[in-house]
């Protein structure tokens, strides 16, 4: 047996307090409708002070799992409040021709307006912020390599970040050369070389759907057009939709997130990854994989990057610090054996290079451990503040809203009653000083009309409670 509650657990002691009462609900020790024990009472049998025993049932009651009833005590509460999540759309018929750039332009707008809660842009990282350890980092940098540090670098990259990168990888069992590795302007700088050296204007992409807006623009800017493939809740795309696709139509490359998705937050399991890897091949079609989200899991472990499954060199990986440390600093990188030299042409006209000193200070930060204590911090909090949005959202909205189950990242799927206009919810939350990310923006065919993405990874505070609440108010009167 061991000891329910413990200093040695890194959790903080509320949080054991909060699982230990999860697990006597799970296992029945007590059941719905229940009174739990008394603060005191678990205060004294765990060994741990009152206030951190209230600490965790404040937590709960706040989530809607327990309820403080005056006088009595806390009680578990009945869970007939088991929301649907969002459902998979129908296959596609046709590729189409992307017309997008407006409402992504006015979404883009927002997140910035003085004043307004960024619930539409999906930035995890000012969950738990690093601009304190990175400008110690950077200063170091600065003081240590002089006017090195704001020359030109080598046009692939900071040779020492590349290294790291590269040595990282080796933590899945993946041998990547840091010569097919290439630095660049953020995962989107990434994705968008990737594509130009797979396909061309004309050319038909399989996309999930729904998809990150970023995709959605690219294409459209490349003028090449898009085949959804529906994605699920829990797992991420269906082979048997992808083969069905192959099948129908020329399609000449595929970009999926193959890890957690956005704005979906489903997560492809390791044995579809290498599955979806072997069909694309099997068909001589690249995979351009977004990783981006990969290392903010909540599942057990990480997922192990589609590029590891490859054994054409088919697969180009895209990632980026965006959204583990620093989506400012503009870093992401691109892996790919087969098309390097391809990709390095593009991304010399394109830009000449990435920022040196946001390189080395990153190489710096991953080489003292910081970004590796800083991520794992993070995590826990976006868990957190997930389990948070999601019970707003339930408090708030009507039964028959759907929420999204996020197995990682920083956003949550919300699916409203059919013939919602999410875009005028949008703009009236906005009168509100709320940014949300109106759901057609994540599909090229003007799907999810009725469907919006909001962001937890934020510090939680009252504000974004209220917010959620205005948003159900403002929903009801559409
Ligand atoms: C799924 C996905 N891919 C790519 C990107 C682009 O990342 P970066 O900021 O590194 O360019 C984002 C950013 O929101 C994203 O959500």
């Amino acid at each position: 047996m061991s000891f329910a509650v413990t200093r040695d657990n890194e959790d903080f002691l509320y949080q054991q307090v909060i699982a230990l009462i999860r697990q006597m609900r799970d296992d029945q020790t007590i059941s719905p409708g229940e009174k739990l024990p008394s603060l005191r009472g678990l205060a004294s049998k765990l060994q741990v002070s009152v206030p951190t025993v209230k600490q965790g049932y404040e937590e709960l009651e706040r989530l809607g799992e327990i309820e403080a009833r005056p006088k009595s005590g806390y009680y578990l509460i009945h869970d007939n409040e088991q929301r649907a999540t969002p459902r998979r759309i129908r296959t596609a018929k046709k590729p189409v021709t992307v017309r997008k750039q407006s409402l992504i332009e006015q979404v883009y707008q927002a997140i910035h307006e003085p004043g307004v809660l960024p619930l539409g842009v999906a930035n995890p990282v000012a969950a738990y912020p690093s601009d304190k350890m990175l400008a110690r980092t950077m200063r170091r940098v600065m003081s240590k390599g002089g006017p090195k540090t704001i020359g030109y670098g080598p046009m692939d990259g900071y040779p020492q970040l590349k290294r790291q990168l590269a040595f990282r990888y080796l933590d899945f069992g993946l041998k990547v050369d840091p010569d097919d590795l290439l630095i660049t302007n953020g995962a989107q700088e990434a994705l968008a070389i990737a594509l130009q050296t797979v396909a061309k204007a004309g050319d038909i992409v399989a996309v999930e759907s729904p998809v990150y807006f970023g995709i959605v623009e690219l294409i459209e800017s490349l003028g090449m057009m898009a085949y959804e493939l529906p994605l699920g809740a829990d797992e991420g795309i269906l082979l048997d939709d992808l083969t069905q696709a192959i099948n129908q139509q020329p399609i000449k490359a595929c970009i999926v997130s193959t890890s957690i998705s956005n704005p979906m937050g489903s997560f492809m399991s390791d044995d579809n990854r290498k599955a979806l890897v072997k069909l694309l091949e099997a068909n001589n079609i690249p995979l351009i994989e977004d990783d981006v989200y990969s290392d903010l899991y909540f599942t057990e472990k990480r997922g192990i990057p589609a590029q590891g499954y490859s054994s054409k060199g088919l697969v180009i990986t895209c990632a980026s610090f965006s959204k583990t440390a620093a989506p400012g600093y503009r870093i992401g990188w691109m892996i790919t054996p087969k098309f390097i030299e391809q990709a390095k042409r593009i991304k010399r006209a394109l830009s000449c290079g990435s920022s040196t000193i946001n390189q080395w200070t990153m190489s710096e930060f991953v080489a003292s451990g910081d970004y590796d204590r800083n991520m794992h911090h993070l995590r826990r909090i976006l868990l957190q503040n997930r389990d948070r949005m999601v019970a707003a959202v339930k408090k708030y909205f009507s039964a028959d809203v759907r929420v999204s189950n996020p197995k990682g990242g920083g956003v949550l799927w919300v699916e409203l009653k059919p013939g919602t206009d999410t875009t005028v919810l949008f703009h009236k939350a906005l009168e509100h000083n709320i940014s949300i990310a109106p759901g057609t923006i994540f599909s090229p065919s003007n799907r999810y009309k009725h469907c919006f993405r909001i962001s937890y990874g934020l510090e939680w505070t009252e504000a974004i409670e209220r917010a959620v609440e205005t948003l159900a108010q403002l929903y009801s009167k559409l």
